[in-house]
């Protein structure tokens, strides 16, 4: 059974298969009949243990434009509720006969516990702040889709790295496909093993943003933090928030990118992340459909 674990267990011939598949849903996604019937028959269960729109929303509806019976569990009115755990979730869920189940949890690890369980495709949706793969890979389309290629390019990733299943997802699948990486943080938001990564790193951000054609910005995700990591929302703003003055040091074509969901005039200058020449914050939402079908739809055969 294949799962989508992560995007350290995907070669260079998975990831382009992924992002070829994916470029062939765009321009369904936008035509007026949207529907293919490739999962017909087939069962698709996404199991949300921590809040999400963008991601919940594009498996549904890209399970549901290729055909796919969708069931999205509604994790605060079930029987984890009443102290039911994720294995016996899974082995009663795995009793129905899935063929994929879609998961994000907060605990790193859950999804590979999952996929040990249940006889059915399993892909990752956000894993605590290990990987959130399908990110990643929407990413790398949305800069194809505007860049051309990403061999080459300087892509910064700001903000806070330490939480950030994103940022780590980013960087291997980066790092794979040939941009050259640089990491902006705060020490304290700095992972201790980053040197492992095979980045530049930067506490400084007019000099991590220098010559850079991407910049990707992070959310603080304060709901992994402790007090040690708190600090205040404008010093943080003064220092690593993507102002129109900080931008300057990156290329003038540069892109910029936001996973969502931001907060605006903290980690982003409201007026940068609405610009409609530099920002491709919508697109990034817009791709993610596409890269969830042919996700779906190359795991589940
Ligand atoms: N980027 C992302 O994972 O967004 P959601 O939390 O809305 O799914």
């Amino acid at each position: 059974q294949k799962h989508l674990l992560g995007i350290q267990d995907l070669s260079i011939n998975d990831v382009n298969q992924i992002l070829d598949e994916a470029k062939t849903f765009i321009k369904l996604n936008q035509s007026k009949n949207k529907r293919l019937n490739v999962l017909n028959g087939k069962t698709q269960i996404n199991l949300f243990f921590e809040p999400s729109t963008r991601t919940q929303s594009s498996f549904e509806l890209a399970g549901k434009r290729l055909g796919a019976d969708v069931m999205s569990m509604n994790m605060a009115n079930s029987a984890i509720k009443k102290g039911e755990t994720l294995i016996d979730t899974a082995m009663t869920l795995n009793a129905m006969h899935p063929d994929i189940i879609v998961i994000r949890h907060q605990d790193s690890g859950a999804c590979n516990l999952l996929s040990q369980k249940v006889n059915c495709a399993v892909l990752n949706a956000g894993d605590g702040s290990r990987e959130h793969p399908t990110q990643a890979l929407l990413d790398a389309l949305t800069i194809i889709n505007r860049k051309k290629k990403i061999e080459g390019l300087r892509v910064a990733i700001c903000g806070d790295i330490t939480h950030s299943r994103v940022a780590r997802s980013n960087i291997y699948l980066l790092n794979m496909l040939g941009a050259e990486v640089n990491i902006i943080a705060p020490s304290n938001l700095m992972p201790k093993e980053i040197e492992k990564f095979g980045v530049n790193t930067f506490s400084d951000m007019k000099k991590g943003l220098k010559d850079c054609d991407i910049v990707m910005m992070l959310r603080l995700q304060n709901e992994r933090m402790t007090s040690s990591f708190l600090s205040s929302n404008r010093e943080y703003y003064e220092y690593y928030g993507l102002t129109p003055d900080k931008l300057s040091h990156a290329k003038e074509d540069a892109l910029i990118m936001h996973p969502g969901p931001m907060n605006r005039g903290i980690e982003i200058d409201t007026k940068l992340a609405d610009d409609i020449n530099r920002s491709v914050i919508k697109e990034q939402v817009e791709l993610g459909v596409a890269v969830r079908m042919a996700c779906l739809k190359i795991f589940c055969e």
